[in-house]
């Protein structure tokens, strides 16, 4: 066996310690991302081998909530990609607003920038009181910041131009309190939002959304995962609801040709036929 056949037996047990240990089943994730994200934890706690990883995570939480952690890849901003906000403005609206009440799903929400960006959208849209927002993501750390919504001033002028760009209406800083080197979002944009934690390997759907946020996400992913999350997304839209992806992201997968229309193609927009 060479050392790269090694490695493999080294992952496979590891990803089947937290399985078996946690829950989580990371087999279906895109393997190269994984490995990437493992190489950098063992650098990261100064960890020779794989396998001397593996006693630490079955003996200890806290181990495996650093790890998960350091592989959820919470990377996220305020309106990233600003042209997918205003195509939400100009084509998904407008079917929102026909809803009395509207039930949106955010699911992979990091520490919650682009829910509160979603949030400002809906404000002023004037839809805002009419939505209920659950915001998830598998990462406790992250959503714990997402709910506290504080973030550093230094990104704020980057999150401003976004803004700017994805059709803000107001001031961005009609948003937030700055105090010293943070940001605080205004409680008025929570006051809608539920925060969860939802592990989209295999935990139960929601019911009749009628819309989906899912972005960047299925991108770490493999094939049959993100078949199946496709595929609980299709059920947890109400008919014609709207599915939000990543600009990477697709639903053309073999699995999924007919569940959705395309209503955007560039900004990855979907309708639930
Ligand atoms: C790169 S961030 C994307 C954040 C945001 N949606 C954006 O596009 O800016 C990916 C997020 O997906 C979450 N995630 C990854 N796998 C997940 C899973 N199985 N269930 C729920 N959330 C997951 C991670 O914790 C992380 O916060």
């Amino acid at each position: 066996m060479n050392n790269k056949e090694l490695e493999q037996v080294e992952i496979e047990v590891l990803i089947d310690s937290i399985r078996r240990r946690y829950g989580f089943d990371f087999s279906n994730y895109s393997q190269a991302s994984f490995k990437r994200r493992l190489q950098h934890y063992l650098k990261l706690k100064n960890i020779n081998r794989i396998s001397d990883l593996i006693p630490a995570m079955l003996h200890d939480p806290a181990t495996f909530k650093t790890f998960l952690f350091n592989l959820s890849i919470p990377v996220t901003e305020m309106f990233r990609d600003p042209q997918a906000f205003q195509v939400v403005r100009q084509k998904v609206v407008p079917m929102l607003s026909t809803y009395p009440s509207i039930k949106i799903w955010h699911a992979g929400c990091a520490s919650g920038e682009e829910v509160y960006a979603l949030a400002i959208v809906l404000v002023e849209e004037g839809l805002y009181d009419r939505c209920q927002i659950y915001a998830t993501d598998f990462n406790d750390q992250v959503l714990k910041m997402a709910e506290e919504g504080i973030y550093p001033t230094e990104r704020i002028k980057e999150y401003t131009l976004n803004y700017q760009k994805a059709g803000g209406k107001r001031s961005l800083s009609d948003y937030y309190l700055s105090r010293y080197e943070a940001v605080i979002m205004n409680s008025a944009l929570r006051k809608r939002i539920v925060f969860a934690n939802h592990n989209l390997m295999g935990d139960a759907s929601f019911g009749e959304m009628q819309l989906i946020v899912c972005r960047n996400v299925l991108i770490y992913f493999n094939q049959s995962l993100k078949e199946e999350v496709l595929q609980v997304f299709a059920e947890s839209l109400a008919p014609r609801g709207y599915l939000w992806l990543g600009t990477k992201e697709d639903v053309g997968l073999p699995g999924l040709r007919n569940e959705f229309k395309t209503i955007d193609s560039r900004q990855k927009i979907f309708q639930k036929k």
